[in-house]
């Protein structure tokens, strides 16, 4: 495959859901990433679109790391917060083999046109392993009542109809199998309810009728959100989006 062009337009996750993602998980990735440093090494680590730099930020108190982002604009924003960041294609990582300590991404993958090219790229810069933190699969999402579920194929049509891969999560395993790793495999259950829910309602519901706007017909839109409202009132609103993590050692 030829590289893709460095200047080609595609859409920016807004920060503020970037931000979302490391409140919920932004835990347990400093809890994987502390494990796999080991004690009284200085090591390196490189982020594979890395967007903005929040979870650079995370690990920076103990790991020497490096982002790469195919938008400059990230790239700008890591390097206005102190930090180190290159532009690159994660397909096509302008790095020598072995150049880092460990190769990380969270949230890259399912963006991603060869998902499997670039999981090699990260297998062969990498000296020790390859942490892959976060992959949804909208496939596995399951939600409570069944007017909100009706919006999960829509939801499904609007990631694919903006490049992305819904379904990243579930082939994780295969992808870094096929590059060579040996693979520690997980999911976070992604389970939403009570007062958890209740803190994140709004903020989710606005994110999720914006993006299946267009992929289904109104009359699905309006009922899901009264459904929504009813259920959120009474308790009752449920949803469990699973994301895949993994480890890969090299051997
Ligand atoms: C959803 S954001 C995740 C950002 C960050 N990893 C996080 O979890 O906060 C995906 C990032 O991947 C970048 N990206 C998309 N395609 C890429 C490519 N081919 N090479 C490098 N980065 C890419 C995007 O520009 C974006 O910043």
């Amino acid at each position: 495959m030829e590289p893709i062009s460095l200047d080609m337009p595609r859409r920016a996750t807004p920060e503020a859901q970037l931000k979302r993602q490391l409140s919920w998980l932004g835990e347990h990735w400093a809890w994987t990433m502390r494990a796999l440093v080991r004690e009284g090494r200085a090591m390196t680590a490189l982020d594979v679109g890395c967007g903005p730099g929040l979870v650079m930020e995370l690990f920076s108190p103990f790991l020497n790391v490096k982002g790469l982002d195919i938008d400059p604009d990230m790239v700008s924003q890591v390097r206005e917060k102190g930090m180190e960041a290159v532009q690159g294609d994660a397909q096509d990582l302008p790095f020598d083999d072995d150049s880092f300590d460990i190769v990380y991404c969270s949230f890259t993958l399912m963006w991603l046109p060869d998902q499997q090219r670039a999981v090699r790229e990260m297998e062969r810069v990498a000296r020790q392993c390859v942490a892959c933190l976060a992959e949804p699969d909208y496939g596995r999402r399951s939600c409570s009542p069944p007017e909100v579920a009706r919006l999960d194929k829509g939801l499904i049509r609007s990631l694919r109809a903006e490049g992305a891969d819904p379904f990243t999560g579930r082939k994780l395993d295969r992808l870094m199998r096929n590059a060579g790793l040996e693979v520690d495999l997980g999911t976070y259950d992604g389970k939403w309810t009570g007062a958890r829910l209740k803190d994140e309602a709004e903020a989710e519901w606005n994110a999720l009728s914006q993006a299946v706007k267009g992929f289904v017909d109104a009359e699905t839109l309006a009922r899901a959100g009264s459904a929504w409202d009813a259920a959120l009132a009474n308790d009752r609103l449920v949803l469990i989006n699973p994301v895949y993590h993994a480890i890969g050692w090299k051997r």
